[in-house]
């Protein structure tokens, strides 16, 4: 996704750059071609995904912050309650007042618990995307009455107490996803 805001960003550049051009050529000629009537905007085809997907991004810095500040400041060794079962509690509340689906999901094929292992579908999909080196991947799905949002964002290794309880990821290369995030939440 991050690809693709920078593209937009590139073709509004582009755009911006065609406009001031045209505004400075008052020695064109009658039959130099007319400046376009209407300014170059880009229209949002899907405003309801956008937002969605806004949320996500926001949800996923929150939580992904908020593990990596408390395995730093309070996991000191492997006895201490992992941040990561402290969030499956929480991610847990969240989905009971419903509010999204949030799950920790395993991309090694070694997950510390089994239920941690992706899901058939989106989860698998998107695992398989992370690990060809992409860092989200989203599926639309339309149910009845609404649509949903899946989506999928990568957990490397950010820092080495990862590796305490989770010794494997000694073998991730720099910025590998060892897990993701796993989204399920309403487009409206
Ligand atoms: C104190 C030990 C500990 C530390 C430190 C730790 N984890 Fe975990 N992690 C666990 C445990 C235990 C689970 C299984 C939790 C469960 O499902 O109840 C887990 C689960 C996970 C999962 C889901 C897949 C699986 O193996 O079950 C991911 C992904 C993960 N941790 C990533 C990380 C990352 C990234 C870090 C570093 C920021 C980290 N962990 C630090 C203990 C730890």
């Amino acid at each position: 996704m991050k690809s693709q805001h920078r593209v937009w960003g590139l073709l509004l550049t582009a755009f911006a750059g065609a406009g001031v051009m045209l505004a400075v050529r008052p020695g064109a000629g009658d039959d130099a071609p007319a400046a376009p009537a209407k300014k170059a905007e880009v229209k949002d085809a899907d405003p309801a995904l956008s937002r969605t997907r806004k949320t996500v991004r926001m949800l996923d810095d929150i939580y992904k912050g908020a593990i990596v500040l408390i395995t730093d400041k309070y996991v000191r060794d492997e006895n201490d309650l992992p941040a990561g079962s402290a969030f499956k509690a929480l991610f847990a509340a969240v989905k009971k007042k419903g509010w999204h689906e949030v799950r920790l999901v395993d991309a090694t094929n070694d997950p510390i618990a089994p239920g941690n292992a992706p899901r058939e579908g989106f989860e698998k999909a998107g695992i398989q995307q992370l690990l060809a080196g992409k860092d989200y991947y989203e599926q639309v799905e339309t149910q009845p009455g609404k649509r949903v949002l899946h989506a999928v964002t990568a957990i490397p290794v950010v820092m080495k107490k990862c590796i305490l309880c989770h010794p494997h990821y000694a073998d991730a290369k720099p910025g590998q996803a060892i897990g993701a995030l796993s989204y399920t939440i309403d487009i409206e």
